[in-house]
């Protein structure tokens, strides 16, 4: 299977960031952040982002939706980082969750990190084999599972992966763009 094309998200896409979530069920919502999430909850988390500090990664659909982000919160001090995914509902099986996930995990690779974690409940069997796959320690206590995977030092061929990456995601993303102005409505003369 051909990887989907992650992009890096910025603070212009706050308000896309705030659409995926908001559209996520509410047991969906549990499975993201462990407890149930109202509307508000998620608008004051997603304003919380600081997109200077934290590295958002998300993949775009053919009609610029975000169909799943991650969000990698780094914590420079401890030299870890720590990884929270999702994926809209209709859009599951097709390998965004592992992309996103190896994405998030190469970046943060590049960038000096040790260790990489993940939080999820025990009953997210989805998450715990996406975890496993991608070469996570996975480790359940009482309900929750805590993922973690100590990390390679950056190397030669990490970082001219990442550029190539970044590469493609720009061509994505341009062509993708094209095809939004193309179905754009023409505006009366
Ligand atoms: C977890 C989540 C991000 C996965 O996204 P996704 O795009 O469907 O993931 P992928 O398509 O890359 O991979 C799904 C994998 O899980 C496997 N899977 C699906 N249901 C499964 C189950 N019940 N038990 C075990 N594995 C399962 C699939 O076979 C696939 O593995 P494979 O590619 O090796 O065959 C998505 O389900 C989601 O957003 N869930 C709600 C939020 C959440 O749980 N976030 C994680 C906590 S941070």
């Amino acid at each position: 299977m051909t990887l989907p094309v992650v992009q890096k998200l910025f603070a212009a896409e706050r308000p896309l960031v705030l659409a995926h979530l908001l559209a996520l069920s509410a047991s969906d919502r549990r499975l993201r952040f462990g407890a149930l999430m109202q509307d508000a909850a998620i608008e004051r988390y997603v304003e919380g982002i600081d997109f200077s500090h934290d590295r958002l990664f998300g993949i775009f659909g053919l009609d610029m939706h975000l169909a799943g982000i991650a969000h990698l919160a780094l914590e420079p001090a401890q030299r870890y980082a720590e990884l929270g995914l999702s994926v809209d509902a209709r859009e599951r099986g097709k390998g965004f969750g592992f992309a996103l996930l190896l994405r998030a995990k190469l970046h943060a690779v590049n960038r000096g990190f040790n260790t990489l974690l993940m939080y999820c409940l025990s009953e997210n069997k989805t998450m715990v084999h996406l975890a496993r796959k991608a070469g996570l320690k996975v480790v359940t206590d009482q309900g929750s599972v805590d993922a973690h995977l100590r990390l390679e030092a950056p190397s030669f061929g990490a970082v001219a992966q990442e550029a190539v990456e970044d590469q493609i995601a720009l061509v994505d993303l341009f062509w993708k763009q094209q095809l939004q102005w193309l179905h754009m409505p023409v505006e009366a003369a």
